[in-house]
C-alpha cells in the first residue's frame, strides 16, 4: 500500500458552486463575495467559486472571488472540454492561488447512457483535460464523476493516468449519494493499494447526502487516507445536499481518537456565524435540530438533561457551544447605550463594518429598535445587521405599510414604496385573504411582479413579547425559486420586507437577463456586419 499523507485534512468548500447550484440557493455577486470573505475568515483551504462556462455570472463570480481573497486557493470547475477549461483558466487568472477542477464521469451508467463513450475514450479525455488545465495552472484537480459507482479497477486506472498527466489532487465523488461508509472506505483503500503513483496527489472526497450518509462517508474516506474533504456550509447542494462542512470539522475536532488525530485548519468559532450568513443570503433555513449549527443543537429541554448540564456541562454536551461560535443570549444593549458600546458589540459578534455602516445602523435602525424594545440581545443585533445590510439589489425600498383587518372584515393593506434609483414614491392598496396576502397583492400591483408563494415561515429571533419576528419565504417566478427574508418587531412589516426582497431579486434577475440579451444581439449584429463586409 502506498504511504498515506499526514494528519492535516484540507477543507474544500463548494458552497458557492455545488451549494449554489441547488434550487432556491442562488446568490448574486455581492452575496457570493460576502460568503467568500466569510469562508476565508473561517479558514477553509480551497474555495470552489463557480463553474465559469455555465454563465457570465458564474464567470464573474469566480473572477471576483479570485481577486478578493488571497489566502485560500480559488478553484473553477470545468468539464474535460477545451472551451470549459479555457474559460475556467481565464476566470482564475488573477487569483493568488488558482486551481482548475476538471471532471468527467467514469461509471458504466454514465458512460453508456449520458456520454455514450467507451472506457478508452473516457481515459483519453480525462488525461487530455488534465493536460490542458495544466498548461494554464500548476494546481489541477480531477474528479471522476460518479466514482462511487465506477468499477474499482477502471477507477484506479483513471486515477493513475490523471496523476501521471499532472493532476495534483484527485477527488473521488459519490455524485448520487449511493455509497455507505464501509463501501466508500473500501473504494479509497482500493485506490491506495492499486494506484502506484498515488502519493504524488492529494486524494479528496466529495459526497452527496441522498441517503443521509454524506458526512459519514467522507469521514470513512478520511480513515482510509483521503486528505481533502469537499463540503458546503449547512450541507446545501444538489438534491439532498453535500456533506456539511461544520459536521465534518467538528467530528474531526471532537473525536481525534476515531480519526487518527486528523485535523482541519478551520477556526471552529466561525462556524455558527458563517452558517447564519449562508442561511441569510440563500434564504435556506437551517433545520432546528441540525447538528452543530441548528437552533436546538445545544438546547436542553428535559429536566434531567438541563440539570446535568448545570452541574457539569459535559454530562450532556460533547462540544462546547462557544467552540462553534454560539453565545448564550444575554442582555447587551438598550436605548441608553452609546455608539462605542454598539460598535464594540458588533466587533465581538464577528461583524466587520465600516465606520459609516456602524453609524448608519446605530443612529437609524438600532435606535428605533431600542425604543421599541427595552432589551436588545445579541440575536437582535445580528438580525438587525443582516436585515439592514441587505445584499440583495434594491430596486424598490419599503417606505411604509398600513393594514386594516379584523374578524369578519376584509383585510386591506396600503403599501408605499420608493424606487431606489429614481427616488420617486408610489402608493397603492389591495384586499386579500388575510393581512399578509393583502400586503403582497398591493406590492404586486405597485411593482408589476407577481410571485407564487411556495413557503412562508415566521419565527421569533429572541424570546419575549417584544421579540423581533423573522419572516423567510420562498416564491416561484416561472420555473425559478426566489427567496426573501425580513426582520422587524412587527411581523406584517417583516413579511413585507421579505416579499420585497424576493421581488427585488426577481427584478434584478430580469434586468441582468435583458442586459445579456442586448449584449448578445449587439454581438450578433456586429459579427453579421463584419461577415457582410
Ligand atoms: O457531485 C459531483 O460529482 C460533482 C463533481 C463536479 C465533483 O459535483
Ligand atoms: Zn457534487
Amino acid at each position: 500500500m502506498a504511504a498515506k499523507a499526514g494528519k492535516r485534512v484540507l477543507v474544500f468548500d463548494t458552497t458557492l458552486r455545488d451549494g449554489e447550484q441547488s434550487p432556491g440557493a442562488s446568490m448574486n455577486l455581492t452575496e457570493k463575495l460576502e460568503v467568500a470573505r466569510a469562508l476565508d475568515l473561517l479558514g477553509v483551504d480551497i474555495i470552489e467559486a463557480g463553474f465559469p462556462i455555465t454563465s457570465p455570472d458564474d464567470f464573474e463570480a469566480v473572477r471576483a472571488v479570485g481577486r478578493e481573497v488571497k489566502r485560500p486557493t480559488v478553484a473553477a470547475l470545468a468539464r474535460c472540454v477545451a472551451k470549459d477549461i479555457d474559460r475556467a483558466a481565464e476566470a482564475v487568472r488573477d487569483a493568488a492561488k488558482p486551481r482548475i477542477h476538471v471532471f468527467l464521469a467514469t461509471s458504466r451508467i454514465h458512460r453508456e447512457f449520458k456520454l455514450r463513450k467507451a472506457r478508452s475514450e473516457i481515459l483519453r479525455l480525462s488525461v487530455e483535460g488534465v493536460r490542458r488545465a495544466k498548461s494554464a495552472v500548476a494546481d489541477v484537480q480531477f474528479s471522476p464523476e460518479d466514482a462511487a459507482r465506477t468499477e474499482p479497477d477502471f477507477l484506479a486506472e483513471v486515477v493513475e493516468a490523471v496523476i501521471a498527466a499532472g493532476a495534483t489532487t484527485v477527488n473521488i465523488p459519490d455524485t448520487v449519494g449511493w455509497a455507505t461508509p464501509d463501501g466508500f472506505r473500501r473504494v479509497i483503500e482500493h485506490l491506495f493499494e492499486h494506484v502506484p503513483n498515488i502519493a504524488r496527489a492529494v486524494i479528496a472526497v466529495h459526497c452527496h447526502d441522498d441517503l443521509g450518509m454524506a458526512v459519514a462517508n467522507s469521514l470513512a474516506a478520511v480513515q482510509a487516507g483521503a486528505r481533502q474533504v469537499e463540503c458546503t456550509v449547512n450541507g446545501i447542494g444538489e438534491r439532498a445536499g453535500n456533506a456539511a462542512l461544520e459536521e465534518i470539522v467538528m467530528a474531526l475536532a471532537t473525536r481525534p481518537d476515531a480519526f487518527g488525530g486528523c485535523r482541519t485548519a478551520v477556526r471552529t468559532e466561525r462556524l455558527y456565524p458563517t452558517s447564519r450568513l449562508v442561511s441569510r443570503v440563500t434564504g435556506m433555513v437551517v433545520q432546528r435540530n441540525k447538528a452543530v449549527v441548528g437552533e436546538n443543537a445545544f438546547a436542553h429541554e428535559s429536566g434531567i438533561h438541563a440539570d446535568g448540564v448545570l452541574k457539569e456541562r459535559t454530562t450532556y454536551e460533547i462540544m462546547d457551544p462557544r467552540a462553534v461560535g454560539l453565545k448564550t443570549s444575554r442582555l447587551v444593549l438598550g436605548k441608553h447605550s452609546g455608539r462605542h458600546q454598539f460598535r464594540q458589540r458588533l466587533k465581538e459578534l464577528g461583524f466587520r463594518l465600516t465606520s459609516k455602516q456602524v453609524d448608519d445602523l446605530f443612529f437609524g435602525p438600532f435606535k428605533e429598535l431600542a425604543d421599541r424594545k427595552k432589551e436588545v440581545f445579541d440575536e437582535d443585533i445580528e438580525a438587525l445587521v443582516e436585515n439592514e445590510l441587505v445584499t440583495a439589489p434594491e430596486v424598490w425600498r419599503l417606505v411604509g405599510i398600513q393594514v386594516a383587518t379584523g374578524t369578519g372584515g376584509m383585510p386591506t393593506a396600503t403599501v408605499e414604496l420608493e424606487n431606489a434609483e429614481r427616488r420617486t414614491r408610489v402608493r397603492d392598496a389591495a384586499t386579500g385573504d388575510g393581512p399578509v396576502d393583502a400586503i403582497f397583492r398591493a406590492m404586486e400591483r405597485l411593482t408589476g411582479v407577481a410571485l407564487k408563494l411556495a413557503d412562508y415561515q415566521i419565527r421569533s429571533v429572541t424570546g419575549g413579547k417584544e421579540a423581533q419576528g423573522e419572516v423567510r419565504l420562498e416564491a416561484q417566478c416561472g420555473k425559478r425559486t426566489v427567496a426573501g427574508r425580513g426582520v422587524s418587531t412587527d411581523i406584517l412589516e417583516a413579511s413585507a420586507k421579505a416579499y420585497l426582497m424576493a421581488i427585488n431579486r426577481t427584478l434584478a434577475r430580469r434586468m441582468k437577463k435583458r442586459r445579456v440579451n442586448r449584449k448578445g444581439r449587439r454581438g450578433r449584429q456586429a459579427s453579421g456586419k463584419s461577415k457582410r463586409k
